[in-house]
C-alpha cells in the first residue's frame, strides 16, 4: 500500500495528540517507583489521557485489554498491567502509550529504571534511547526507511546489542498502525522513500543478549528467549523538507 502523505490540518492534530502523550508519560514516569503495581501504572495513564479529551488508543486495539503496555526486565513489550505485578528496586520498565485526539494518533515509549538499577541496565536504556536519536537523523525526505532501520541497527550492534526482528515500527496517523513497516534491522529492502508529510513510529525494541523473543501465554506479552533485558523508546515523527520533526513531544518536558 502506498504510504500517506498527511495534509497540514492532519499533522496539526497529531501534534495535538503527540502533545498530550508526552504529558502522559511525564505523569507515569512520576509514579515509578518500588511497590507500585503495573495496574496502577495502566489507571494513572488512562486516567490522564481522558482527563486530557483524549482516548488511549491500545485499549481494546486487537482485544488488547489495556490503555498501557508495561513490560518489566526481559518483557519486551505488551506487558498486560496486572495488580498482581508489583515493581521492586532494579527494575527496568518499558512503558508503551498511545492516543488518540480528534482521529488522530500518537505513539510512544520509554523505558525506565526503577530505584536504584546496575549500570548494565542503565546503558541498555541509554544505548536503546540513542539509537532511536541515529535513526531520526536518516529520516530526512530521499532517504529510504532502510537508512533508519541500518542507523539504528549499526549502533546498537557496534555497542553489542540485539534488535529484535518480530517487531518493527510502523507508519501512523488516522490508524495507530499504518504503512509502511519500519524495521530496526536491515531487511534487504530498501523500503518506502521518505517525503515530506510522512508520519511514523521509530521505536528501536533493543536486547542486551539474543534477538529472538517468544509470546506467553496471555498471548500479548513478548519476552525474551535467554530472559535476558529488553528496553523500547519509541516516538512520532513527521518528516519534513528539512529536519524531522518529533511530534510525541511538549514543551519543557523531557524527551
Ligand atoms: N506501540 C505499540 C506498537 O506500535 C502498540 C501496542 S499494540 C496494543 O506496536 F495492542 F498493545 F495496543
Ligand atoms: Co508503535
Amino acid at each position: 500500500m502506498a504510504v500517506e502523505i498527511k495534509s497540514q490540518m492532519e499533522i496539526e492534530l497529531m501534534r495535538e495528540a503527540g502533545r498530550i502523550l508526552a504529558l502522559t508519560h511525564e505523569e507515569l514516569k512520576k509514579a515509578i517507583r518500588p511497590g507500585i503495581s503495573t495496574y496502577e501504572i495502566d489507571q494513572i495513564g488512562e486516567n490522564f489521557i481522558r482527563s486530557q479529551g483524549c482516548i488511549p488508543s491500545f485499549l481494546n486495539y486487537n482485544g488488547y485489554p489495556a490503555s498501557i503496555c508495561v513490560s518489566v526486565n526481559d518483557e519486551v513489550v505488551h506487558g498486560i498491567p496486572s495488580k498482581h505485578r508489583i515493581l521492586k528496586e532494579g527494575d527496568i520498565v518499558s512503558l508503551d502509550a498511545g492516543v488518540i485526539y480528534k482521529g488522530y494518533h500518537s505513539d510512544s515509549a520509554r523505558t525506565y529504571g526503577v530505584g536504584k538499577i546496575s549500570e548494565e541496565a542503565q546503558k541498555l536504556i541509554d544505548v536503546t534511547k540513542e539509537s532511536f536519536f541515529e535513526g531520526l537523523k536518516a529520516a530526512r525526505a530521499g532517504n529510504h526507511i532502510s537508512d533508519i532501520s541500518k542507523a539504528v541497527y549499526d549502533y546498537i550492534t557496534e555497542r553489542g546489542y540485539t534488535a529484535v526482528k518480530d517487531l518493527v515500527g510502523h507508519g501512523v496517523g488516522a490508524h495507530l498502525h499504518e504503512d509502511p513497516e519500519v524495521p530496526n534491522f536491515p531487511t534487504g529492502r530498501r523500503g518506502a522513500k521518505l517525503r515530506p508529510g510522512m508520519t511514523i513510529a521509530v521505536e528501536p525494541m533493543i536486547n542486551i543478549g539474543g534477538y529472538e523473543v517468544e509470546w506467553l501465554d496471555d498471548d500479548w506479552t513478548v519476552v525474551t528467549k535467554d530472559g535476558s533485558l529488553s528496553a523500547h523508546y519509541e516516538n512520532t515523527i513527521l518528516i519534513t523538507e528539512g529536519d524531522p520533526e518529533i511530534l510525541s513531544k511538549a514543551d519543557g518536558i523531557e524527551l
